[in-house]
């Protein structure tokens, strides 16, 4: 038998050498599952909820294999002990999973790379700065989305697993990007986690040498806003929404005098300026969001600030006051926080439109449209449909209103059918019929 040229005589041969190099064991302990996640996860669902099942995982293992009473083994989970609900969330069903632990960096790359190309593939960038280049659960990366703000990556973890491979995510992140959009330069990439239901914290992680900025300016379709990465809660623009924008472009274009209620920094009215409307009205409690609407509209010389009114008040009194003076609008937008609060008590969005959808009705013209909108997971579309008809069927202002259409997430921002928490954004678009 030839020697190879290279090789080395067992004699210089160093330690390292001698011994295959083997990548450290991860730990992935086996844990038996609550009958009811043991359900649920046989479905499909992604989720492992907090319960007294989850409290015996070991603390230390970032995988853990979830078996049922018979030692079965269902999937591999990706485990977060901090998270306060959300203590594991399904990786793979592929078995087996101690393989799969070992081939964890492989399939992550892979997944990033798939969510990136089927984002590449429909181009979106190609007409706005502000995209989601992976959705969590509906790209198969749990508990991580993936921004793009113009020249930011924005690593959202709503599980802190992923700070454990926050190198590796680093890594294949940027290769991907530099792959499938090579016409941007990626500046620097952020993480961001949520500290409470209030607040994020957000991080500048790579490269180590880039100064932080606070804010820099993105445009979607056409329009320019500012985002704000010092900001404790969110960056100013929901990216989640923008796919929702597009689908309802048509509808902007038709409509002349436009009403945006609970406007924040007003996306949607800028939007509507950009349409071709004569007139918009933003509606907000809070002069700090109205202040960012105003920059964002000095930011767009070719939009008319003549034609933009910003109101700093509730809307329901401001609704009160519109239907006194007989305003018309041919479009209002309405989009209520989940839960909002008066001090005395705490309402839902879904209650609040018992209330705001007639006087919404009596502002409306004649041919006019709505677009209601809802921010929760936990009522589902069929409710929140059939919570609508039934404020129109019993008052009399809402006669003539139905339902047009229904949008939901979609676009960069996928839902799964099995995956009802994700599911969280639902629209409805109402018309006045004669
Ligand atoms: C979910 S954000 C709206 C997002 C906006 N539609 C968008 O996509 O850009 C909710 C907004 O409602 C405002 N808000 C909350 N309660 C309000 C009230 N009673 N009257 C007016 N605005 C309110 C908040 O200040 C915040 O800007």
């Amino acid at each position: 038998m030839k020697l190879q040229k290279n090789s080395k005589s067992r004699k210089t041969q160093t330690a390292s050498d001698s011994k295959p190099k083997k990548a450290p064991k991860i730990r992935a302990d086996k844990a038996l599952l609550h009958p009811q996640s043991i359900k649920e996860v046989r479905r499909g669902h992604p989720w492992i909820i907090r319960d007294s099942y989850t409290a015996k995982f070991s603390k230390i293992s970032p995988f853990i294999i979830g078996t049922d009473k018979k030692e079965e083994e269902l999937a591999l989970l990706i485990h977060d002990p901090t998270h306060p609900k959300i203590k594991a969330r399904v990786w793979t069903f592929r078995k087996p999973f101690t393989d799969q632990v070992g081939l964890f960096n492989g399939t992550l790359r892979d997944r990033i790379y798939a969510a990136f190309e089927k984002r590449a593939v429909e181009k979106y960038l190609d007409n706005r700065q502000n995209v989601f280049l992976a959705f969590g659960e509906a790209d198969f990366l749990p508990g991580l989305k993936i921004l793009l703000l113009k020249d930011i990556m924005v690593f959202q973890y709503e599980s802190f697993f992923w700070e454990k491979y926050r190198e590796k995510l680093v890594s294949f992140s940027r290769k991907a990007f530099e792959k499938f959009y090579p016409q941007i330069k990626l500046k620097a990439i952020i993480r961001e986690k949520r500290e409470s239901s209030k607040s994020v914290h957000r991080k500048f992680i790579s490269p180590k040498s880039f100064r932080p900025v606070k804010k820099i300016v993105i445009e979607e379709f056409d329009v320019a806003y500012e985002v704000f990465f010092d900001d404790l809660y969110d960056l100013g623009i929901y990216t989640d929404m923008s796919s929702i924008r597009q689908r309802l472009q048509g509808l902007f274009e038709k409509s002349r005098s436009v009403l945006n209620l609970y406007a924040y920094t007003g996306a949607f009215s800028l939007f509507a300026l950009r349409c071709g409307a004569r007139e918009v009205v933003s509606v907000d409690l809070s002069p700090e969001y109205l202040k960012k609407l105003d920059r964002n509209l000095k930011l767009n010389k070719e939009l008319d600030p003549s034609k933009h009114l910003s109101v700093e008040q509730d809307v329901t009194k401001s609704l009160d006051k519109f239907c006194n003076d007989k305003k018309e609008f041919d479009l209002i937008v309405c989009d209520p926080p989940t839960v909002s609060s008066d001090k005395k008590k705490m309402t839902s969005a879904l209650q609040k439109y018992t209330s705001l959808l007639p006087k919404m009705a009596k502002t409306l013209s004649p041919d006019g449209k709505m677009v209601v909108i809802l921010n929760t997971h936990s009522i589902k579309k069929k409710k929140f449909e059939e919570h609508i008809k039934k404020i129109i069927s019993e008052n009399k202002v809402c006669k003539g209103l139905v339902l047009e259409k229904t949008l939901g997430l979609g676009g960069d921002c996928p839902a799964l059918k099995i995956f009802p928490e994700g599911d969280y954004l639902k629209v409805i678009v109402l018309k006045k019929e004669k």
